[in-house]
């Protein structure tokens, strides 16, 4: 409801609200897709898959992992939709504004990604050229995930529907498991084949060793957008199940539900010829220590600048000091 005439506050925005704080850190971590990540890193990546030995099969699951990015931050900046219509606070309508635009320059980063590199890279070996929507690229496990999360969002809008435990499931899909599990797992795959010095665990394969900056200037960006978007479906859930009477037992059904499709589309991601067993590990820890957090109503999340911060990584980018 738009409120012109509000006699309930004095002023129109909360600066010190949870909302009004994470807001603050995404005007604060801003950063420009075309001008922070420079042509000139793109043509390396293109420059330097070229003259590899990178083979046929291995470039399919690397382009259908950039597919799948690509595809997955489409259907999340749509999704997000629902949110901003069923809030009532402005501090939380003006963060959910701000992710919606980091949603929209994450899609636009792997789309420009598919033009500049992986399309010209396919085109220079004489492999076919293929479209990122090809699907190909998509297992039905991911389109499933995906389909539940638009179906989760969507049914906020509909009539008696906008209840907490529907509220808390819909975090679940989309904060949970898409933002937290699926996606910054499979970054965190990406990030660990194609930069230089892998994070420990991870099983370093042969012939893995094209640097691609330009993808890990992107991902890291966006891991860190995405830091701060998990942070807040956490919060948002935490305080539906300790203030709202959400069942806690909704939040692990719904994990549990979802979790088996995300491991379906990481191990298809990344079977060529590395093991997936650690990407899996990664997501399970991650997940459980989450979801520690969130159902205990006295546990305090960590501070969203801790959030944005990306481990296992460069962290230049994400710390805005560059
Ligand atoms: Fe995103
Ligand atoms: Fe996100």
């Amino acid at each position: 409801m738009t409120q012109i005439e509000d006699t309930s506050r004095e002023m129109r925005i909360d600066p010190e609200s949870f909302a009004g704080g994470y807001f603050r850190n995404a005007v604060y971590r801003h950063w420009d897709p075309y001008e922070d990540i420079p042509q000139s890193l793109l043509e390396q990546d293109r420059q330097r898959l070229i003259e590899s030995d990178i083979g046929h099969e291995q470039f399919e699951a690397f382009r259908a992992s950039v597919a799948k990015f690509g595809a997955g931050e489409e259907a999340v900046t749509e999704d997000l939709a629902p949110l901003m219509l069923v809030f009532d606070d402005i501090d939380d309508q003006m963060f959910i504004s701000s992710q919606i635009y980091e949603e929209a320059k994450h899609t636009q980063f792997f789309d420009r990604y598919w033009r500049e590199v992986v399309n010209p890279v396919a085109e220079a070996k004489g492999w076919e050229v293929t479209s990122p929507t090809d699907q190909r690229y998509f297992p039905e496990g991911y389109v499933e995930l995906f389909d539940r999360t638009e179906e989760a969002m969507h049914r906020l809008l509909e009539d008696g529907e906008d209840t907490p435990t529907n509220r808390a499931k819909a975090f679940c899909h989309y904060h949970l498991v898409v933002e937290s599990v699926l996606a910054q797992t499979g970054y965190w795959g990406l990030q660990a084949t194609f930069s230089e010095g892998p994070p420990e665990n991870w099983n370093e394969t042969e012939g893995d060793d094209v640097y691609l900056d330009g993808l890990i200037e992107g991902i890291t960006r966006i891991r860190s957008d995405e830091g701060r978007h998990v942070g807040f479906g956490m919060h948002k859930v935490q305080r539906l199940v300790a203030e709202e009477g959400v069942d806690p037992d909704v939040v692990q059904q719904t994990l549990a539900e979802l979790l088996p499709l995300v491991s379906e589309t990481v191990q298809t991601d990344f079977d060529t010829d590395s093991d997936p067993t650690p990407l899996v590990e990664y997501a399970q820890e991650k997940l459980s220590k989450r979801i520690e957090i969130i159902t205990n109503a006295e546990a305090e999340l960590p501070p969203v600048e801790e959030l944005v911060k990306i481990e296992g990584a460069d962290d230049h980018a994400a710390a805005g000091d560059d």
